[in-house]
């Protein structure tokens, strides 16, 4: 059976300390928990790819002190977890918008990058300043070719990722909304969709092979027909 590329949108960290009586960052503090448990739980569950949306381009509309934390957390997330991503053979990419970033993550994120570039049992994909939109529009003032193939590379580039992603098979949504918020729109073109109300704090990694074993009851048909009706 082929690896499988799974995207989430981690939502309800926010809700998730609000219900506690706690600060907003205590949720994403929370949610950094839950990102290394679905990390450890991926490769076992037939996931190659993993791609985590952390932060959007609108974030940045975010109080400024709900952004520096987020900021601090990745960086801290990187500096903590790199040892543990090459040890099990997971490699780090970090999708997105670089120039907005704190200069002081960018030499975490290169590191992480360099060091687990030969991990090959999990490729983690984590999404800062991204926006689906807006690496689309970059990916097409640079393109040469016009076809799927070429314009797949250019979006990988687009993104500060040297490959082209392969087509995501399964997104979760945590947090109970049912959107995409602009995430991998040109990726989930045949994505079939997992919507939790499970705040992603509480995500575990029962509810990520329940999410799969849901997948594997999908019939993908890609606009043909079932096999049994296709003859
Ligand atoms: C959405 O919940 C979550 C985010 C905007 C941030 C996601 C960040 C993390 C999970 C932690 C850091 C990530 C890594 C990779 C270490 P929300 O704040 O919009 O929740 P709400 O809808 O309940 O307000």
């Amino acid at each position: 059976m082929s690896k499988l590329h799974v995207a989430i949108i981690m939502d309800g960290n926010g809700r998730w300390a609000q219900s506690r009586r706690r600060p907003r960052l205590a949720g994403h503090q929370a949610g950094a928990d839950a990102v290394r448990r679905t990390v450890e739980a991926a490769p076992g569950l037939g996931i190659g790819v993993l791609t985590l949306y952390a932060f959007s381009s609108d974030n940045w509309k975010r109080p400024s002190e709900e952004v520096a934390g987020l900021m601090r957390l990745l960086g801290l997330y990187l500096q903590r977890e790199t040892a543990r991503c090459v040890k099990n053979g997971v490699r780090v990419s970090i999708i997105g918008r670089r120039d907005r970033l704190p200069s002081d993550l960018l030499p975490l994120i290169e590191s992480a990058e360099r060091e687990t570039r030969n991990g090959t049992r999990l490729h983690l994909r984590v999404a800062v300043d991204y926006s689906a939109r807006d690496s689309i529009l970059r990916a097409a003032s640079v393109v040469k070719e016009v076809s799927r193939e070429s314009f797949a590379h250019a979006l990988g580039r687009a993104c500060h990722c040297e490959e082209a992603a392969p087509d995501v098979d399964l997104l979760i949504r945590t947090g109970g909304e049912q959107r995409l918020s602009d995430f991998l729109l040109w990726e989930c073109a045949y994505a079939e969709l997992h919507f939790t109300p499970t705040m992603w704090p509480d995500f575990s990694a029962a509810d990520l092979e329940a999410a799969l074993a849901d997948f594997r009851r999908r019939q993908r048909r890609f606009g043909g027909l079932p096999a049994l009706a296709a003859g």
